[in-house]
């Protein structure tokens, strides 16, 4: 991820000692496992859980639930099917800030006995519910609290219609427990069907087969039928249309956004052909897209058959649109082959920037690809700073035990994973990677996998064996050990030579305006303002923007980069457009580094109180979560 996160505890002895028995692998059977096998090990592993599916586990949930706008809350039942495994008496679910007011068994709806657990900070109670060794189903009639981390309400002045208002989800990484009782760990899938009632303005869509329209009930059916982990859970109710692109993808949208979507998403077609064909069938049937309010607090999240993305990749050229390629991609690497716990998030999030990249090189071409991997190499650099290369946290292998998983999730999964990836493929060629990773997604496919199982695959199908290629391939160095190892070259670009040349003659004094920055893509202007000095005077300040406009940019990465100089120069021409963005935008990408670089300075630090006063009603609890504690 490419924000900052508000504090790393240092790992103690524990996870080093940790590592050295992960490190140890002994090579096993690389088939298809069975329903049973994968069940067998849903083991209570994840510590972010408190479910015990190796005991009790849900298979299916049907889900009646009553959207509240007025009092901004959710409540019905949750009613699921289980497989009492060991015959025990009680199964166990995950909850945070629910209120449970009744449970039974059964289809006669007998009343049972429940327990809610003490409550641990940022994982909630444990639900426990009594049982029988031949209970097949579990109702737990439920309500929300109206702050509960997941939901978003928004009201009509945050929309894009100002008419009506507008409720989304973001369950992971374990937030799908503030919404849904429901053993929440990603080791554990589920199929669901769903009936929601909302208000009759408005539309209900999830990560199922949807809607395409609204009726005049206000109540909408759902199912899901392929098993998916609980961070895939979600929901969003709003003035929704929808609009095709092609045979098997389309966009929802508010009215008043449909149209710009629509031109921007134009290829999302070309992506999933490119996408399937590197590796294999798409599983999910339709992909869709739901453009979200501004607040939407991450670029995208890869909800299932329905990706959640916010409006600010809507620049008007196309030119944001590789987060499309990213949640795409997480349609195998996350969705269909799953990290079993957060501790091993680089084999969804490291796989999925890899297959991006593939997807925008088969589209795009290599030059443009090339670009994606500098400015991501860069991001990797930022975080290796900011974390320090000797931090545990800048292992694949993560120990996230008793933290918040939100805070472990870093742009390490993100590029270290894929550039190690990338190392493999360049190993090995990429004829026999591809080969490779489409056995491991068919292989793996509507299952969990972690770390070891993925290198154990590996070694077994690619390495063979082969000491030199194991020596190249240095899982040790890059899975287990810290930074990034020794040799490892960074990526380069062609495009990107071409502006490094448009900066230097700058610096040597050739006017702004008389650069030649013609075609420069998004890519190119981020990488231009990163380069750009620290120390900058208002009158360089001032050229760069008479030349080129950054202060105005429509383009959202643009205009968060530029912001960071203009702060750091205190350039205060920009200040208006920075209280624009800051009260508009919800993404923590962005308000992460800006609120940073703002509270560098006393005076600054004034400015952005006073600016996070009035915004802060408008961002999700994922962002206010981290800027409460950076702004305190
Ligand atoms: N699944 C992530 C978002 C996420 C990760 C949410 C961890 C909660 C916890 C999504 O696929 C993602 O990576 N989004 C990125 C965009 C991407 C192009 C790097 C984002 O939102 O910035
Ligand atoms: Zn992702």
């Amino acid at each position: 991820m490419k924000y900052y996160h508000r504090c790393l505890l240092g790992l103690g002895l524990a996870g080093s000692l940790q590592l050295a028995s992960c490190s140890s692998t002994t090579t096993n059977d690389n088939e298809t496992m069975t329903t049973e096998q994968t069940a067998m090990e849903q083991t209570s592993g994840d510590v972010h859980s408190f479910a015990k599916p190796a005991e009790a586990v849900a298979k299916h949930l049907d889900l009646d639930i009553d959207v509240n706008f007025d009092q901004k809350v959710l409540s019905g039942t949750a009613s699921y099917l289980i497989e009492n495994k060991t015959g025990t008496d009680q199964i166990i679910f995950d909850t945070r800030g629910l209120q449970i007011e009744k449970v039974y068994l059964g289809d006669n709806m007998e009343e049972t006995n429940f327990e809610l657990g003490d409550e641990k900070e940022f994982l909630g109670r444990p639900l426990t519910v009594t049982i029988k060794p031949d209970t097949k189903k579990v109702t737990i009639k439920y309500k929300t609290s109206p702050d509960a981390a997941a939901l978003q309400w928004l009201s009509p002045q945050q929309t894009a219609g100002k008419k009506h208002p507008f409720l989304f989800t973001q369950s992971q990484a374990i937030l799908a427990r503030t919404w849904i009782p429901i053993q929440d760990s990603p080791g554990i899938r589920i199929t669901y069907s769903a009936k929601v009632k909302v208000p009759k303005e408005l539309l209900a869509v999830m990560s199922a087969e949807n809607p395409v329209e609204k009726n005049d009930s206000g109540v909408y059916t759902f199912e899901m039928k392929q098993p998916i982990p609980s961070y895939l859970m979600a929901l969003s109710v709003g003035d929704l249309v929808f609009e095709k692109i092609g045979p098997q993808t389309g966009i929802y949208a508010e009215p008043a956004t449909i149209k710009a979507a629509t031109y921007e998403f134009a290829e999302m077609d070309k992506m999933l052909e490119a996408a399937e064909k590197l590796y294999g069938k798409y599983r999910w049937y339709r992909y869709d897209l739901l453009v979200l309010p501004p607040s939407f607090p991450f670029g995208g999240m890869e909800n299932p058959r329905l990706t959640f993305v916010t409006p600010t990749v809507l620049a008007k050229d196309r030119s944001l649109t590789s987060l499309i390629a990213h949640e795409l991609a997480h349609s195998w690497s996350g969705n269909l082959v799953t990290n079993g716990t957060w501790d091993d998030f680089w084999l969804n999030e490291g796989f999925t920037v890899y297959f991006e990249r593939r997807i925008m090189e088969e589209v795009y071409g290599k030059d443009y690809a090339d670009m994606l991997n500098v400015l991501g190499y860069q991001d990797l650099q930022n975080t290796l700073n900011d974390l320090g290369a000797d931090s545990e946290d800048t292992r694949l292998k993560l120990d996230l035990e008793g933290r918040d998983p939100d805070e472990g999730l870093t742009d390490i999964a993100y590029e270290k994973g894929n550039f190690f990836l990338q190392n493999i493929e360049k190993a090995v060629g990429r004829e026999k990677f591809d080969a490779f990773l489409n056995k491991y997604f068919n292989t793996f496919a509507f299952q969990s996998t972690d770390t070891d199982k993925f290198l154990n695959f590996l070694r077994t199908e690619l390495i063979k064996g082969d000491e030199q290629l194991a020596e190249q391939i240095n899982i040790e160095g890059w899975v287990f050990s810290p930074g990034l190892p020794d040799g490892f070259e960074a990526p380069t670009s062609m495009r990107f030579a071409q502006v490094e040349e448009a900066f230097q003659s700058w610096k040597s004094g050739k006017p702004a305006a008389q650069l030649n920055t013609k075609d420069w893509s998004s890519h190119e202007w981020l990488h231009f303002i990163r380069m750009l000095p620290d120390g900058m005077s208002q009158q360089q300040m001032a050229e760069l923007d008479k030349a080129f406009n950054f202060t105005n940019s429509g383009n959202s990465e643009v205009l968060a980069a530029w912001f960071i100089h203009a702060i750091q120069n205190n350039y205060t021409t920009a200040d208006q457009a920075l209280e624009t963005f800051l009260t508009n935008v919800g993404r923590r990408k962005f308000l992460v580094p800006i609120y940073k670089a703002l509270a560098a300075t006393p005076e600054g630090k004034q400015k952005a109180l006073a600016i996070y006063a009035k915004a802060r009603p408008n961002y999700h609890a994922v962002s206010t979560v981290t800027l409460d504690e950076m702004l305190k």
